[in-house]
Order: structure tokens, then sequence, then C-alpha cells
């Protein structure tokens, strides 16, 4: 299995071009299952995460073809997807596929929708607690499908086709408005989703759905209305930047110091936690060509954060910000309030010296004036790149094992730090 070597120490300096989001690629991929015409995204990033879901895709029957590099564009330069399912061949999406990423799950509302059932398996995903799909479920069935759950997959039948219909969430979840918004698309009637997620991914996906012909309204607030279609055609839609990834590199910067334009961020999908970051200490100015950070050799402060859904503070940002955090001139608390369990990044950290206690949903973190390089294990994709900001800027050597997490979720990672002076290294097994 392949690792990474970080030699700490060095400071952040260049420019690293955001690659567009695997969460909004994701699902935007998905709804290509909605229509027999060509959906073709740009600005895909290459990810692992992207690949596999590609595999889950072609098993329904979807033909995708992968566009060459043009001229002009750059080794990290997004590809563009062209994913076209003509016909549905098989409405299972099987174990072995669904295990490996939870997003394959959300292949279940478009396969209803168009094929009236569908037989998905119980999702797999990261190791950050317990992760239920009771309200995608809720969803469907407000929606008039029937579901049961049998030998660990979801049976969703609709023979007639979903109706139109109020769907309430209790809570906010990405994912069950993902489903909601598949499912009612094409459904017979009006839908209502009350406490919707305003995720920028979520009104990605709105966006390329209404390039796909559909009625949807209010997207980026609590309440969508979906007004449904009978049937969706094919579009062009641009994946949106990722925001994860240019919160990760702005905490990079933060962390090691130095001065680093974030190509293409868009620093509207992050202004929690660009806020935080400048409380730190670093600058932040947001540029024609996107967002520059910045920091000298001012010390970090402590600043506290509590992860909610967006505009919050963002949950796939919290293992990155404690890195940061470790190494403040003073102690800070970090709250988790979407995962129960997202804090098995805490005793990886505690590796590189970092003083972190947990308390329920808190994490008590005593920033520590020197991190050492030591061994460490990536469990989740982010808190695998947590480790990667701890171990730039500590001293020596920092080996992180189980790289697969890191190439779920980071494109070209390795090449974008070590262009700006980290020195990082993968050892191939
Ligand atoms: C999406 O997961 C993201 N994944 C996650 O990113 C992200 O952490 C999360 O949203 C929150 O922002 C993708 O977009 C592929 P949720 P999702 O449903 O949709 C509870 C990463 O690292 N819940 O919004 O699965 C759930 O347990 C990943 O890229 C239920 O109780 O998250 C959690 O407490 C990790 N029942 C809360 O809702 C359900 O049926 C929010 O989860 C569904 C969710």
């Amino acid at each position: 299995m392949d690792r990474i070597k970080i030699t700490g120490g060095a400071q952040l300096n260049g420019k690293i071009p955001i690659s567009g989001a695997k969460n909004a690629a994701l699902p935007l991929m998905i709804a290509s299952l909605l229509t027999p015409y060509t959906l073709e995204l740009e600005n895909v990033p290459r990810l692992a995460d992207v690949q596999t879901l590609l595999r889950i895709l072609a098993n329904h029957g979807v033909d995708y073809a992968v566009n060459g590099k043009r001229p002009g564009e750059r080794a990290e330069t997004g590809q563009t997807l062209r994913l076209t399912a003509a016909s549905i061949v098989d409405t299972t999406a099987p174990y072995e596929l669904v295990s490996k990423m939870r997003a394959g799950f959300w292949v279940l509302a478009p396969l209803l929708a168009r094929m009236g059932s569908a037989r998905v398996s119980l999702p797999g995903g990261c190791a950050i607690g317990t992760r239920p799909v009771d309200l995608l479920i809720m969803a469907l069935e407000r929606l008039g499908a029937v579901i049961e759950i049998e030998a660990g997959y979801v049976v969703a039948k609709a023979p007639r086709g979903l109706k139109g219909a109020e769907i309430e969430f209790p809570k906010v979840t990405v994912g069950g408005t993902h489903t909601a918004l598949m499912g009612a698309v094409m459904a017979d009637g009006t839908s209502v989703i009350h406490n919707a997620a305003q995720e920028p991914e979520v009104e990605d996906l709105v966006r390329c759905l209404i390039a796909m012909g559909g009625r949807i309204e209010g997207a980026g607030s609590p309440t969508i209305t979906v007004h449904g279609v009978a049937a969706l055609s094919g579009a062009r839609h641009a994946v949106l930047p990722d925001r994860i990834e240019t919160g990760t590199y702005a905490m990079a910067v933060a962390m090691t110091g130095g001065d680093v334009l974030l190509e293409d961020a868009r620093p509207d999908l992050l202004q929690s936690a660009l806020d935080a970051i400048i409380e730190s200490g670093a600058e932040v100015s947001v540029t024609n060509e996107g967002v520059r950070v910045r920091r000298n050799g001012r010390s970090l402060m402590p600043v506290n954060v509590t992860t909610n859904p967006f505009p919050g503070f963002p949950t796939d940002l919290q293992a990155q910000f404690m890195a940061l955090m470790s190494h403040a001139d003073g102690t800070s608390v970090i709250r988790e309030t979407i995962f129960e369990n997202r804090f098995m990044h805490v005793q990886e950290l505690a590796r590189l010296g970092a003083r972190i206690r947990l308390d329920g949903d808190a994490a008590y973190v005593d920033g520590v004036e020197r991190l050492k390089g030591a061994p460490v294990m990536a469990t989740d994709l982010r808190a695998s790149v947590s480790l990667v900001i701890g171990g730039l800027a500590a001293e020596g050597e920092t080996l992180i094992n189980r790289v697969y997490h890191l190439d779920r979720g980071f494109e070209a990672l390795e090449l974008k730090l070590s262009r700006c002076g980290a020195q990082i290294e993968r050892l191939s097994a």
C-alpha cells in the first residue's frame, strides 16, 4: 500500500489550482440515470470515488466517455465526462460496489424514478460514526414508494410512478435532499422539500437538473419546490469548485506560513471557514483569480468552532482545523455536531505531539509550539488530510499510511503541495 512521506518545516508559496468538488460531481454523475440523453459534466476531479461511481453507473448500463486533454489544459485540469444512460440494464446496485462509497446509495432515487423499481445495497463509506439512511427512505416513501429491507438491500417499488408530496426533514441531510430532488423531479405533481440542505453541492445539482429541463425553485434556501416534469433531456454542466479542498489548502498555508493563491476558489462557498482562518491570524484576500492566503511570522491564535450545516463551519473541515489549532498559542474548543464519531484523527494527531482532550462532542485543543514527525495512519478522507497538514508543520519526517483515503478525495495532492515548496512524496509499495 502506498504511503506519503512529508518532511515538515517548509513554508508554502505559489499557486494551487482548486479542482471541481467531489461532493458535487458524485450526485451530478448519478443524475445521468434520470435521462436517456447525454449529460456532459466538465471540471470533474480525477479521484478514486469518481472511478468507483463510474463502475456503479456502468453496471446499470450507463455508457461513459472521458475526454482527453485539450491544448492548454494542465495536468490537474478537471476531466469532462459524457454519461449516457440510453437504457437501464440493471436496477440492482450490489454490495461489492456500494460498500466502497456511501454516495453510491444515492442511485436509489433516480433508478426508482425512471424504472419504477430499484434494489440497492445498504451503504458503506468513511468510518465517521453510524450513518443511517432512514431519512432518504422516508423521502422516497413520502413520494409514494413502497420500501422494504431484504438481506442488506433496500428494495424500492413505485410501479405507478412517484407522486409529488410534502417532504419535511427532521434534520438537515445532504444525501436526503439529493434523494428527494431526484425522486421529485419527474414525479407526478408538485413536491415541497422542507428543511432542505442549503449546501452549495445541492444548489449545483439543482442547477444541473434545471438545465436538463427540471422545474425547481428555492435551491440554496431551506424550502425547495419541485414541479414534476414528464421527462428530462441531456445537458452540459460544469462542476463547482471544491470548497473543502479550498479550505484544506487555506488551513495548510495558515499552518506553515507563506503566501498561496488558491486559483478558481470561490470564497462565498466557505465564508465561515475563511472567517475562522482569519481569526487565527492568517490574511485572506479575494482576487479575480481566486483566494489568496498568507501568514508571516505571527503566531496562531486559538479559535473556537462548531460544525453546522451550510452556511455554518463544515464538518468536512473539522479535522483540518483541529490540526491547525494544535499549533495555536492557547486552547481552542472544536465541537462536532453533524457526526457523532468524527474524532478518529485525534489519536493520530497526538502521535505528532498534539494535545487534545475529548469530552462528548467537544475537543479541547491545547496548542503546542512544536509538532514532531511520526508514522500515522489515516482513518477517513478528511482525517487523512489533517495529518498532512500536521506533517507539513512538524519537525522531521511524517509517514502517512493508508493513503487510499486521500486518493478518494484530493486530486494531485502531492503535486499541488510540492509545487508550493512542500517536501512531500509518495512511496509506492
Ligand atoms: C454528505 O454526506 C457528504 N458526502 C459528507 O462528506 C459530509 O460530511 C456530509 O454531507 C455533511 O455535510 C457527500 O456529499 C458524498 P448527511 P451525507 O446526510 O449526505 C444524519 C466527505 O468527507 N442522517 O448530510 O451522507 C447523519 O448521520 C464526506 O466528503 C440521518 O440520521 O451526510 C448525520 O448525522 C464525509 N439519517 C447528518 O444526518 C439519514 O437518513 C448529516 O448527514 C441521513 C443522514
